[in-house]
């Protein structure tokens, strides 16, 4: 009886002391997502929201990230709101990208809706572009924000790997199951380009997965003319039908920059070009994708009861982490030099 008393009153304690950190300090989040979709941001949007409320938050949805703000576009979210999204690709929260905000006008606009609606923190899910939003933003107006690495390209700092990542990979895979098929039966070097921006990691790990010939990764292309290198290292010998996984990139031009070159250089190759594009932005999200949201998502409301500011929260090895906006967005996350030797080494 003692201790069942004792732990009512611990329960207790917590729940007050819980209650009032949530009172004094943060009282209503508004959740966003921003830039290009991913699969896993509706995860996100429903761990986010259920581990608020769960800790006495207030939570509030804004439509069409950035542009929301400034449009006013904001209404309060209930657990019901998040319900049945987790197996849905996309975002329930729509998104887009917002000139206007990059303008100090523009988030002063912002930050007078923010205000209007009583929101004194924010959660903000996407990308590398959307991240650099939110750390202006935060730092101009001395506002707390907690960011969910939210792309399929998996080129932010500091995390493993990026919400939407491991589905996008998975896309791709299948396609390029598919492409080999006929790519076999007609005898012919196939160039496919992935996204990424600026990032090979689709491209590389894609290719990897997909047991691809070779892929062109804009982190290499600066250094070595890797079409050159592989049409020199004979790396069609043994076989008809090649694949090779080219992210896309201004310096080669992408898959249809590479293919016009071995048109011009290499006539005996019979080749064709597969641009993947939006299809893989889409889809139910991986088992993988929805755990990373649902974790990433809850230890956003952590951060915040933690008094973190301005960081975003990232897994690595399993842990999770907080990173800094600034080392997140700034440093270039490197390619593994042991997944390019591997792709090397299992084309032959
Ligand atoms: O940032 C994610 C990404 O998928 C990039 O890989 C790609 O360059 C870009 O979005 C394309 O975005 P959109 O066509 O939607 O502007």
């Amino acid at each position: 009886m003692r201790g069942a008393g004792a732990a009512f009153f611990v329960f207790l304690w917590f729940k007050t002391s819980t209650y009032f950190f949530v009172m004094s300090e943060i009282k209503c989040i508004g959740i966003l997502t921003s830039g290009g979709d991913a699969p896993g941001m509706n995860a996100a949007i429903r761990a986010v929201t259920r581990s608020a409320i769960f800790s006495g938050f207030k939570v509030m949805g804004i439509y069409r990230g950035y542009k929301g703000l400034i449009t006013d576009e904001i209404v309060e979210f209930s657990t019901a709101n998040v319900s049945n999204i987790i197996q849905r690709g996309g975002t329930i929260l729509k998104t887009a990208r917002c000139k206007e905000f990059q303008t100090p006008e523009g988030r002063q606009l912002a930050y007078d809706t923010l205000r209007s609606h009583g929101i004194d923190a924010l959660v903000v899910i996407g990308g590398d572009g959307s991240l650099t939003g939110a750390r202006i933003f935060a730092n101009e107006f001395n506002f707390p924000i907690i960011g969910l690495p939210g792309t399929i390209d998996n080129d932010l700092y500091g995390t493993d790997h990026t919400i939407g990542y491991d589905t996008a990979l998975n896309t791709i895979m299948e396609c390029v199951d598919k492409i080999r098929d006929t790519a076999t039966s007609h005898e012919r070097l196939f160039f496919v380009e992935v996204m990424g921006r600026d990032a090979g990691f689709l491209a590389l790990n894609g290719a990897i997965a997909a047991g691809a010939e070779a892929a062109i990764i804009p982190e290499i292309s600066t250094q070595t003319d890797q079409l050159a290198e592989l049409i020199q290292n004979g790396f069609r010998k043994s076989k008809n039908s090649s694949i090779v996984l080219v992210a896309e990139s201004p310096v080669t031009g992408g898959a249809m920059g590479i293919a016009k070159r071995v048109e011009e250089e290499y006539p005996a190759y019979d080749v064709r070009v597969s641009i993947l594009g939006h299809l893989q932005r889409g889809g139910s999200p991986t088992a993988c994708d929805r755990i990373l949201a649902s974790r990433m998502g809850a230890a956003a409301i952590d951060a915040l009861l933690d008094d973190q500011r301005n960081v975003m929260i990232g897994i690595k090895n399993d842990e999770i982490v907080y990173v800094p906006f600034s080392k997140a967005i700034k440093n270039d996350k490197p390619i593994n030099q042991e997944l390019l030797n591997t792709l090397r080494r299992l084309s032959i």
